[in-house]
């Protein structure tokens, strides 16, 4: 996070004309290539230095897979209570219905809770955000079947990581 907040990088105009920014997108494609390589992921898009702004473009990304996969009615976005405020901001601005999973008395994802939610929404759940490290700064232990039953229901999960 430090050496993108240089005002070298950060500087630039936001509206740059794209022929006077090439330095900028060759250090953004080799970045993302190097990361997909070390990840392992089919690809990696970087986004502007805000928590914000990648939750929008994670959910726009969500948005246009289930549009690509036969999924366009699925607009429903699950949030545990202990979300960022901007969490659920983000998921109206993608279009998407939000509703709130609850968490234990410990702040984590009340496991029982996300799977009964996921059974009243089985055919409209679009995404689960979920904050890893979470809220309370813990790597939740039950994080994978957190992420199974998402998928298992046809959902996809945006993992905030402004805590990392
Ligand atoms: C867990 C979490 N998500 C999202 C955000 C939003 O990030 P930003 O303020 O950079 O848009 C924050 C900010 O503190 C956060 O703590």
């Amino acid at each position: 996070m430090e050496p993108i907040s240089w005002p070298e990088f950060a500087g630039i105009h936001p509206f740059v004309p794209p022929e006077q920014a090439r330095g900028y997108a060759a250090l953004i494609d080799d970045l993302e290539t190097w990361l997909a390589e070390a990840t392992g992921y089919d690809a990696v898009s970087l986004q502007p230095n805000a928590g914000a702004q990648g939750e929008l473009a994670g959910l726009l990304a969500i948005r246009a897979y289930h549009d690509a996969n036969g999924g366009t009615h699925r607009d429903v976005c699950l949030i545990p209570s202990s979300a960022h405020g901007t969490n659920a901001a983000s998921a109206v601005m993608a279009g998407m219905k939000v509703v709130v999973v609850r968490c234990d008395d410990d702040g984590n994802v009340d496991l029982d809770h996300l799977r009964t939610t996921l059974d009243q929404h089985r055919d409209d759940v679009a995404a689960l955000m979920i904050t890893y490290p979470s809220t309370h700064g813990v790597y939740e232990a039950t994080v994978a079947d957190v992420c199974a039953a998402v998928h298992d229901a046809g959902g996809q999960v945006y993992v905030d990581g402004a805590r990392t």
